[in-house]
């Protein structure tokens, strides 16, 4: 297949990428490397270094025959999407709208769109939480998230356009970037790398379901080949969860973190941050029913993980150490 990954540059589009490479698929990593980096992109793929808002997208996809669009690029911090709403909606919803009419266009088969579980659903009495819970996204992020997930039932439901939905939940692995709260694991590793202490915003006990990135690129090859249901109006009908359904709370993961680095440096307890969610955690039955199951115990994933750091220590540019800080 031709596969188009966006945000391919990044974290888990890298990663993805790889996996459309190593069985046997030719992939366009389009990705405007704002957050993403040259050097995630795998040998083998073409990068195309684009804004999705970018009309000129539309020549791409009129150039390349894409069967499958994996749409992982986003403004994925929540602080700049309530900083910045207008920005957050022209990436995640603007951007989408320029891929989805390209796609359309086209006439791509299927678009795999990355939603998060960790905020459609807010705060869920209902842990851990189905798909089929009622969506309150608190933060522009989670609204535009969202939103994408709306206006994908509609090109499905309108214009027949086939579409998966992934809800990850905290997801991490090697080259995961420090920045947001969704890279506490990233952050942690190089603190305890760098033998400083590691700093727990509020009492650390809430809560988080971490899923290794190898785990969630098992589910985006899930989600490129399963049989789809006919369409329907239900927005969940084609949703599908990405956790383990295990809850961590902040305090264990570090004991868990330092034990893997084998030191450790003590704690630094800073204010809670506002409007943070205490728990979440997502259960993962239906894409557990197509076969995908966690390959691996949340005590190895950490290991690997450090041992990416570990391996990696002093890539890191000192402006983006210094901002981790
Ligand atoms: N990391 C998590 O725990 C997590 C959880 C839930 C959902 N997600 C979703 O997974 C996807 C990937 O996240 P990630 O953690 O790998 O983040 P990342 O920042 O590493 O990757 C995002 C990539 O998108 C690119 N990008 C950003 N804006 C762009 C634009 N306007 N045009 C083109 N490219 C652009 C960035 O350069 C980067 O390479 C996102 O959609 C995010 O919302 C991530």
């Amino acid at each position: 297949m031709n596969v188009l990954v966006t945000g391919g540059a990044g974290f888990i589009g890298s990663h993805v990428s790889e996996a459309f490479l190593a069985r046997g698929d030719r992939v366009w990593v389009l990705d405007d490397l704002s957050s993403g980096k040259r050097e995630n992109v795998p040998a083998g793929a073409e990068l195309v270094v684009s804004n999705v808002e970018d009309p000129g997208v539309r020549d791409l996809f009129r150039d390349v025959h894409f069967e499958l669009v994996s749409h992982h690029a986003a403004q994925i911090d929540v602080r700049i999407s309530v900083s910045d709403p207008a920005l957050d909606a022209r990436v995640n919803v603007l951007g989408l709208l320029n891929l989805t009419e390209a796609a359309l266009e086209a006439g791509t088969r299927r678009f795999v769109y990355v939603s998060s579980g960790g905020v459609v659903y807010g705060e869920s009495d209902d842990r851990p939480t189905p798909e089929t819970a009622p969506k309150q996204a608190l933060s522009p992020y989670g609204v535009s998230k969202l939103t994408g997930e709306h206006y994908l039932r509609y090109y499905r439901l309108v214009h027949g356009l086939e579409y998966v939905v992934l809800r990850y939940a905290n997801v991490y692995g090697p080259r995961q970037d420090q920045h947001g709260e969704t890279g506490v694991i990233a952050i942690f590793s190089n603190r305890l790398l760098e033998e400083r202490p590691l700093t727990i915003f509020g009492d650390g006990e809430q809560t988080r379901d971490y899923v290794n990135v190898a785990d969630v690129v098992s589910a985006n090859l899930y989600a490129a080949d399963m049989s789809l249901p006919a369409p329907s109006a239900d927005l969940d009908a084609v949703a599908l969860n990405v956790g383990t359904g295990v809850e961590t709370s902040v305090n264990r993961l570090a004991d868990l973190m330092e034990q893997v680095a084998g030191r450790a440096r003590g704690r630094e307890y800073c204010a809670a941050r506002a409007g943070e969610l205490r728990h979440s955690a997502l259960d993962s039955s239906r894409l557990q029913g197509l076969g995908w199951l966690p390959g691996s115990t949340l005590e190895e994933g950490l290991r690997e993980t450090f041992a990416h750091f570990a391996a990696h220590e002093g890539d890191a540019p000192k402006a983006e150490r210094a901002r981790a800080r």
